[in-house]
């Protein structure tokens, strides 16, 4: 087992062997361009060690900002066959090319932990990313707020794909007929940890629809084959309009009406409610049906300040489920897949995220379990993508960006605790 200081050597070298200049990639092979999130979670990593090129990453980021302010989920900077669907596929038609959905808004709030650990270096780097952000933010309440929740109009912008909060939604989209098309990502990793084929026809049909239509939200929002309520998303961005006004108060400019934008985010959180369940949970909004979920998602309240007290058995049932971190999914329900990418499996980077919300409740000990959990997973097999919950098992892709980055920003016995 390795010790805490050649893991810090590890997870920094992994930052530096998968920058391509100016932005990292996820990991080599399965994804080889710049995803959104995890370029969040790789600026927050490099922090702890190269904070110039911690803003660059952010600033390589939302230099693919399209005009809508939307921040797209990748930007292909350089065309990689490996990895399907590409640009083309996508024909978003923007420069540089880039997917037509966005991914959890994570960045306001990563922005202000790296400003805050060195404001000198951050200052004029925080007022260049200001106004995009808040271009950002008002895109996700004019484009994403349709009901006053966050919705997803792709299970691919949760950042979850194929987790069972999905199911209800994902069962009314007909993916017969998408045409052919070759898969990349089961030739980078073992297909039982991949979705289904079923579930990528679906994902394409999806992704049709918005290119068919320009990615006119107008369009997707009121006709689109997808469209769910999704906590996660929800409490991410609600803490993140926080964090936006704290970044704008920071700058000395006029924050109420990001202020304005979290009150009412927070006032819509009852539609996704479940009372029967007794707990937040996904929603599909064309029929209003439950997904009837538990998991990582609904957990990432404490992260937004909410503290409702019927999620403590819901917590505990789920998280003493399993052996390692909080599992993406409830492994009591039938759905349950501890290998299957977010039907089971535990994710070093979400468990950073809720462990963010218990220390910010002064849940203490569960953050420390939290990290603790994590800490063992990653020393006992190194920075993969994700793990299986149950046995510690690493899965999906190796040298993983992201979990290199939350080691060392969080994980790490030597990190400074931002
Ligand atoms: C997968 C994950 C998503 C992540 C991406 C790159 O699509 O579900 O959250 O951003 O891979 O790591």
């Amino acid at each position: 087992m390795a010790d805490a200081d050649t893991l810090d050597d590890q997870a920094r070298a992994i930052l530096r062997g998968n920058d391509r200049g100016g932005y990292t990639v996820p990991t080599a092979g399965l994804y080889p361009y710049q995803w959104n999130w995890d370029s969040m979670f790789a600026a927050w990593g490099f922090s702890t060690f190269d904070v110039d090129r911690a803003w660059t990453e952010i600033e390589t980021l939302f230099s693919a900002q399209w005009d809508t302010g939307m921040v797209p989920h990748i930007v292909f900077h350089k065309v990689d066959p490996g990895y399907f669907p590409g640009p083309d596929y996508w024909g978003a038609g923007r420069t540089p090319p880039s997917s037509g959905i966005s991914q959890p808004p994570v960045a306001a709030t990563l922005a202000r932990r790296i400003f805050e650990a060195d404001p000198e270096a951050g200052r004029a780097r925080l007022g260049g990313l200001y106004p995009k952000l808040k271009g950002w933010h008002r895109w996700w309440r004019d484009c994403r707020c349709p009901t006053g929740v966050a919705v997803v109009t792709h299970p691919w912008e949760s950042g979850r794909d194929n987790c069972p909060d999905w199911d209800v939604g994902m069962a009314r989209v007909d993916g017969s007929n998408v045409g052919p098309y070759t898969r990349r990502d089961t030739g980078h990793v073992d297909p039982s940890m991949r979705p289904l084929k079923e579930d990528y026809d679906r994902y394409l049909a999806i992704l049709q629809f918005g290119r068919a239509c320009g990615y006119d939200q107008k369009e997707i929002l009121a006709r689109g084959p997808f469209l769910m309520a999704d906590p996660a998303i929800t409490f991410i961005l609600l803490r993140a309009h926080r964090d936006l006004a704290w970044i704008g108060r920071e700058l000395g400019e006029d924050t109420a009406e990001i202020e304005a934008w979290a009150t009412d985010l927070e006032a819509a959180l009852p539609y996704i409610w479940n009372d029967a369940l007794q707990s937040y949970d996904a929603r599909d909004v064309r029929t209003g049906t439950f997904a009837n979920t538990l998991g990582s998602g609904a957990f990432l309240a404490w992260y937004c300040g909410l503290d409702r007290p019927a999620m403590e058995a819901r917590l505990k049932a789920v998280w003493d489920g399993v052996r390692y971190g909080i599992p993406s999914s409830d492994p009591a329900a039938p759905s349950f897949d501890p290998r299957r990418y977010w039907r089971g499996p535990t994710w070093p980077v979400v468990n950073a995220l809720i462990a963010m919300g218990f220390a910010d409740a002064g849940r203490s000990a569960d953050a420390e379990r939290l990290r603790r959990e994590t800490v063992a997973l990653i020393e006992g097999a190194g920075f993969w993508e994700y793990y299986d919950p149950l046995d510690g098992t690493p899965c999906g892709g190796p040298d993983f960006t992201w979990t290199a980055a939350i080691w060392l920003a969080w994980a790490s016995p030597n990190a400074r605790g931002n």
